[in-house]
């Protein structure tokens, strides 16, 4: 049985009758736990408690304003991917400077809004972006400072399609490349180029792609020193792999990862960046959902539910597992079922062959772990409006995002222009 929710037959989760709140706020929802994610920044600042260091919460993970400002209110910094995020995290509470800037793909107008804000660095992935960021840094009269990202050619161990620190990925500059840039670092008189970043990939459950691209890292980083460069950031990403499957996921613990990364950098003496996206909101969060129907098909019995996913869409793009609880008396029988949504693609699939304590239309059942990359990646596909979102503190909740509604979900779709005055 998932230890998750305590009880399955009372429902209740951080205090809150999940009967009760479904019954309020409709299904499918989301709901946080605030004191998991609580306890994962306190986790975190304890165990960089005296290090250089600094956390910039990977806001792709969940960009939910109320718990971004909560982040923020914690004292953590920003990893953004986006003008959006950017935007996001400025409005969240986040000081610019405590903001780091990634991605492969930064548009003109993405830097100079970043630019405009201040952000506090820039993790820049090729050459061209270097050239970019530096003339519209020299047009304003800044100087930008900037961290390389390293590709390490290191194989994280995840899934293919959240693996990013192989030569093949499109992720940052190896190694040579990277070495002339720092040789020809004058070429961009507006950047000041002084900080090395990596991200392997997300999700990862052995330490030991870490160690090996961090051990990259730290060398290149001693003949960057030796060549007379000092830096003063090594920012190592995120993807700390957390507990989907009860029982059967084992990530590492906090304490570990933390010590392989400071062992891959001891003697350093600027500042070490952390970018948790998933660690720290994954295991806070739950989709809440309403059965629709149980289903018996000539082979195997579907639980239709009313979320799909539009609303989740890790098990439909990587295969992902969600344990999920039925929340109705466990002494029911265990039953069989594919777990499906109401999507027309037989990939909205949250699970197969599931067992869960038989359930009835109307029944209530939870996606446990859908905290981080769930909301945000959520879409209106098959026009479905976007759930709810609560978040759920001291025995009661407070709404962080109302359910869509209809007309906002067809809001800026305009009436076709007359053919030919395009
Ligand atoms: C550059 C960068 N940093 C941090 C993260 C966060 O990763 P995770 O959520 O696995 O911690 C990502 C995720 O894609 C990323 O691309």
């Amino acid at each position: 049985m998932n230890t998750r929710i305590a009880d399955p037959g009372s429902a209740r989760l951080a205090g809150v009758d999940l009967h009760a709140l479904a019954a309020r706020e409709g299904t499918p929802l989301y709901a946080y736990d605030a004191h998991a994610l609580d306890a994962r920044i306190d986790a975190l600042r304890d165990g960089l408690h005296g290090r250089r260091a600094r956390v910039c919460y990977a806001v792709k993970a969940n960009s939910n304003r109320a718990l971004l400002a909560r982040i923020a209110a914690a004292g953590l910094g920003a990893d953004i991917v986006s003008e959006g995020e950017l935007r996001r995290a400025l409005a969240a509470g986040f000081r610019a400077s405590d903001i780091v800037f990634s991605g492969v793909g930064k548009t003109r107008m993405e830097i100079a809004a970043a630019l405009e804000a201040g952000v506090g660095r820039f993790n820049a992935e090729s050459r061209e972006e270097l050239g970019l960021l530096d003339a519209l840094a020299a047009e304003r009269g800044q100087v930008a400072c900037v961290a390389l990202r390293i590709n390490p050619d290191v194989d994280a161990l995840t899934h293919a399609k959240i693996s990013t620190g192989k030569a093949e990925n499109k992720f940052g500059i190896a190694l040579d490349p990277a070495r002339a840039i720092f040789r020809e670092a004058t070429r961009w008189p507006a950047l000041r180029i002084d900080g090395l970043h990596a991200h392997i990939g997300s999700q990862l459950l052995s330490l030991d792609p870490i160690r090996e691209a961090m051990a990259r890292v730290a060398v290149f980083a001693g003949e960057l020193r030796a060549s007379g460069t000092a830096l003063r950031s090594i920012d190592v990403g995120g993807g700390l792999g957390v507990c989907y499957r009860e029982g059967q996921d084992h990530p590492p613990a906090l304490s570990d990862y933390l010590a392989t990364v400071f062992a891959a950098f001891d003697g350093f003496e600027g500042e070490l960046v952390f970018e948790p996206g998933r660690w720290l909101v994954a295991e806070a969060g739950y989709l809440l959902a309403r059965v629709v129907r149980v289903k018996q098909g000539s082979s195997r019995c579907f639980l239709v539910l009313d979320a799909a996913m539009n609303d989740l869409i890790r098990p439909s793009l990587y295969e992902a597992w969600h344990d999920i609880v039925s929340l109705v008396p466990q002494d029911r029988p265990m039953r069989v079922y594919d777990v499906v949504g109401p999507v027309c693609e037989t990939g909205d699939t949250f699970a197969r062959d599931r067992a869960l304590a038989e359930v009835e239309e109307g029944d209530l059942v939870v996606l446990c772990g859908a905290g981080a990359y769930g909301m945000s990646m959520a879409s209106t596909y098959n026009s479905r409006p976007l759930p709810a979102e609560v978040l759920l503190e001291s025995g009661g909740y407070q709404l962080i995002r109302r359910r869509q509604t209809w007309e906002e979900m067809t809001a800026g779709e305009c009436a076709p222009l007359e053919r030919g005055t395009a």
